[in-house]
């Protein structure tokens, strides 16, 4: 082994980081409990599958895996810029939203400056943060008794930006709370927003809220040129396994996000699944109306049992199990079923599950009444 210690020579920024803690795949599971036919809850991701549309695209394009990718994703950024009428040069694509987020930082973060976020908020923001050794700055939540427990308070970041603030991420819902802002306390929130300050409204989960007063913060783009919003294929779109999100933006930020990117970013599978996923309409109404009965189906279980949860509007829930949260995720994982552990977001009596299929769901309600029992 090595005497060097590599710790101390590290940037800075990035000794003091956390690594991201994926949810565990389902092949280590099985693998290590030697069961079968386990559940995964614990990525959010899509439950019916990718979109059929996007695996024949893939499967298509795959005859030209060969080739680079067509590094400014010409007919995805057309197909977007028509979606989202704007023009592609609003678009900033990347290997994943969380890219975007990355590539964010690095554009406008310098050493020693702060990024807004709230307490409780996404766990990509604390890493790109610190990664480029800015400064943390993390608002508290609204208190656990509020309608939307441990969610986003706009008031209370406001109050917290100041002239070293950069860079500002707002979880519009937040994962994993679930939590969301409603579109006047946003759009305030924005106003207010000094325009040298990059605000980034994170809509990774836009598809899935229903609610009348959830606003679409694109519609904003052109009064707010500080304002960059990101969406995902990861989500509703079912696509997470090759990885593309994108930032919509004033032109002017796209420029600038788009050299700081590596040339090809997004590869050539990932931008002919988006293209089609885009409008596979019949699979995202399929997912959507899963959602919506599958979340019903969870809380109505979390209200016959007695469970505390926080209500959420994504295609995601934190159930509170306790403060033997850990026992709690280790039986479910005996039980075959994968969910969230949440403690690293300071909610440590909570599990976050995803909403899967109505059978999926039922696994996890039964294994969660059995491992309950089994702690009393
Ligand atoms: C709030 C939020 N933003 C962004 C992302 C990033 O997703 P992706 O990089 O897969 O687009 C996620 C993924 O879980 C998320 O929960």
């Amino acid at each position: 082994m090595s005497d060097t210690d590599f710790l101390s020579l590290a940037n800075p920024g990035v000794q003091k980081l956390t690594p991201y803690a994926p949810g565990k795949p389902l092949e280590e599971l099985e693998r290590e409990y030697g069961i079968t036919e386990a559940v995964k809850l614990a990525s959010n991701e899509n439950p019916l599958g990718p979109s059929p549309a996007a695996v024949a695209a893939v499967k298509k394009a795959a005859a030209e895996l060969h080739r680079y990718p067509d590094g400014n994703s010409f007919e995805l950024k057309a197909a977007l810029a028509k979606k989202h009428v704007l023009d592609s040069s609003q678009i900033t694509l990347g290997n994943g939203s969380n890219d975007v987020l990355e590539l964010i930082a690095r554009t406008f973060v310098m050493p020693g400056d702060e990024v807004l976020f709230s307490a409780h908020a996404f766990a990509v923001y604390p890493i790109v943060t610190q990664a480029v050794n800015g400064v943390m700055n993390i608002a508290p939540a609204t208190s656990a008794d509020s309608e939307q427990p441990y969610g986003h308070d706009l008031d209370a970041m406001a109050a917290r930006i100041n002239e070293k603030t950069r860079v500002i991420f707002v979880a519009n819902p937040n994962n994993p709370t679930g939590t969301w802002v409603q579109r006047d306390a946003l759009r305030q929130f924005v106003e207010q927003v000094p325009s040298r300050v990059i605000v980034v409204v994170d809509e990774a989960y836009f598809e899935f809220v229903e609610e009348a007063d959830y606003p679409d913060a694109t519609e904003w783009l052109s009064e707010f040129p500080n304002l960059i919003v990101t969406r995902t294929f990861s989500k509703l779109y079912g696509i997470p396994g090759v990885r593309i999100g994108y930032g919509l933006s004033h032109p002017d930020i796209a420029d600038l996000l788009n050299r700081v990117r590596q040339p090809f970013n997004v590869n050539s599978l990932a931008q002919a699944a988006a293209v089609a996923a885009l409008n596979d309409d019949d699979y995202l109404q399929k997912s959507l109306d899963n959602n919506r009965q599958g979340l019903q189906q969870i809380v109505q279980a979390c209200k016959a049992n007695g469970w505390g949860y926080i209500p959420s509007v994504g295609n995601f829930i934190c159930v509170k199990v306790g403060e033997h949260a850990d026992a709690v995720y280790e039986g479910l994982l005996k039980e075959g079923v994968i969910v969230r552990p949440i403690a690293g977001y300071q909610l440590p009596e909570y599990v976050r599950v995803t909403i899967g299929t109505p059978e999926e769901n039922a696994r996890f309600i039964q294994a969660l009444e059995t491992v309950l029992k089994s702690l009393d």
